[in-house]
């Protein structure tokens, strides 16, 4: 379950003590992603069977959504709200116009990109980029906690290939484009790399498989406060081989390698309520951003030193070698010095022999740690999900079982109780 819907879950799943649900109504909109395979839309699903299971009534079958949802969210709202017979509630808004706002995701604002610049040193195994966007002329702004949406390219030399592959003819028609242009801007074709392509097949069937090239999400890493009319990003390119074929990821190249400085790409806000920092700015925060999960977290001490925020800042950043891979080196080093970032702990898990990873340098921090939590620091979350999130959150669980002297249920209830009241937030992926 998604981090918002973990306690609602759990209410429905109590052994023996489940609510009847029995008279209550229901349906299902499950949105989800069709590249997650197996797991694609499983919450929803999940929900839908449970909520029948405790005896409420379906009244309009589940929908599953994939990435393009617009339509069909639409469409199950129409059936759902009808069969309630309720109005719409307001705060569920109405995606299908984009004459609603100016700039949107189906009406993206060209921005200019301004910079990109190399984080890491020379001789690092990582190529992270930091990458800024004017905003200027666009009337936009967002909040510290948000994510970018940018619309980008496919690799020229990809898709020749795909279509020299196929045999197809570069200039045949694709709509209103030629098929290469087509290729570069419309349809996602990393999938197709090194695959023998179905032989016979026609240019329009070929089209008709394929998935519409989409925007990809970054983590805003800057407030705008401090950088006025100006929204940036740090990006860790994806490049990675597979089947002794060298692959690299779309979006990520595109933004470090491929789109010219001055030049426009189309980008929207996507606003995430769930990451917010405390209102109550005499709160402190305890940041966790090995790697590219670092960027809210710049976002969100340029912000506390532009609102002059008193309360304390802990970051625990981390990444392979310190001499090369200490992103933003000078700019956390200048907070450390000036006493805006109270605490700074790294883990630079391959300077030594053995991993030290961010959990392991909180798990070393654990009494005062826990100290922040009883003062009511918020806790944050930002990086990889597979692995980092799941073991920092393991490592919060020990601390707290420990220091506060608990049992692993109180302590599960703890961390419970601190995402129930936002003070334990993730933007992990
Ligand atoms: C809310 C949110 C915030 C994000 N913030 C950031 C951020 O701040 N910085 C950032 O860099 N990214 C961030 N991401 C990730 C970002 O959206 C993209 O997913 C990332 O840049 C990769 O996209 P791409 O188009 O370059 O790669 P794609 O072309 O989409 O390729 C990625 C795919 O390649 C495959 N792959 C990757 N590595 C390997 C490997 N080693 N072996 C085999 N297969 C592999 C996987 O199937 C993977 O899904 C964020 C994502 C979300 C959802
Ligand atoms: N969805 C996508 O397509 C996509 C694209 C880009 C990035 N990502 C995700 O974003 C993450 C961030 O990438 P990044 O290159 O900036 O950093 P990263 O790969 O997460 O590495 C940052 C630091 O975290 C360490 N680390 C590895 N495993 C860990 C664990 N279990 N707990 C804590 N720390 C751990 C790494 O150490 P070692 O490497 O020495 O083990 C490194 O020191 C990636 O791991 C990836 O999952 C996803």
């Amino acid at each position: 379950m998604p981090d918002n819907a973990v306690s609602f879950w759990d209410a429905i799943n109590q052994n023996g003590s489940s609510p009847k649900l029995d008279g209550v109504k229901y349906s299902v909109l499950a949105l989800g992603d069709k590249n997650y395979g197996d797991t694609f839309c499983l919450a929803g699903k999940k929900l839908d069977q449970r909520l029948a299971e405790l005896g409420a009534t379906r009244v309009v079958d589940r929908v599953d959504c994939d990435v393009e949802f617009d339509d069909l969210a639409k469409e199950w709202s129409k059936n759902a709200f009808t069969i309630f017979g309720a109005s719409k509630p307001s705060d569920v808004s109405d995606t299908s116009d984009p004459s609603d706002e100016a700039w949107s995701k189906k009406n993206p604002f060209p921005a200019k990109l301004i910079a990109n610049d190399t984080l890491n040193a020379p001789g690092s195994a990582k190529d992270t980029h930091h990458i800024a966007f004017s905003l200027t002329g666009s009337g936009l702004t967002y909040e510290v906690g948000d994510a970018l949406g940018v619309f980008v390219q496919n690799c020229p030399e990809v898709v020749d290939a795909v279509i020299a592959a196929h045999g197809f003819d570069p200039s045949a028609k694709a709509g209103t484009k030629t098929l290469s242009e087509a290729l570069l801007t419309d349809y996602e074709i990393r999938s197709l790399l090194g695959k023998t392509p179905e032989s016979g097949l026609t240019l329009d069937s070929f089209l008709e498989n394929l998935r519409k090239l989409q925007p990809r999400l970054y983590s805003i890493a800057s407030s705008i406060k401090a950088h006025p009319d100006e929204v940036h990003l740090c990006v860790g390119a994806v490049r990675y081989t597979a089947d002794g074929i060298a692959h690299k990821g779309v979006a990520s190249t595109f933004l470090s390698d491929r789109l010219p400085l001055g030049d426009t790409t189309g980008i929207y806000f996507h606003a995430a309520n769930h990451f917010r920092l405390p209102t109550d700015l005499t709160k402190p925060v305890i940041m966790v951003g090995p790697g590219t999960g670092i960027a809210p977290f710049r976002a969100f001490l340029e912000e506390r030193e532009a609102t002059k925020a008193p309360g304390k800042n802990w970051l625990f950043f981390g990444d392979q070698k310190r001499a090369t891979d200490f992103l933003y080196h000078d700019q956390i080093i200048a907070w450390v010095q000036s006493g805006h970032l109270t605490r700074l702990d790294t883990a630079f898990s391959r300077d030594q022999e053995e991993k030290i990873y961010v959990q392991t340098r909180m798990l070393q921090a654990a009494s005062e740690l826990w100290q922040w939590l009883e003062e009511g620091a918020h806790f944050y979350v930002c990086g990889d999900a597979k692995r980092m999130a799941k073991d920092v959150d393991e490592a919060l669980h020990k601390i707290i079982e420990t220091q506060g002297n608990k049992t692993a249920d109180e302590a599960a209830a703890y961390v419970a109780h601190m995402k129930k009241t936002k003070r334990y937030a993730r933007d992990v992926y």
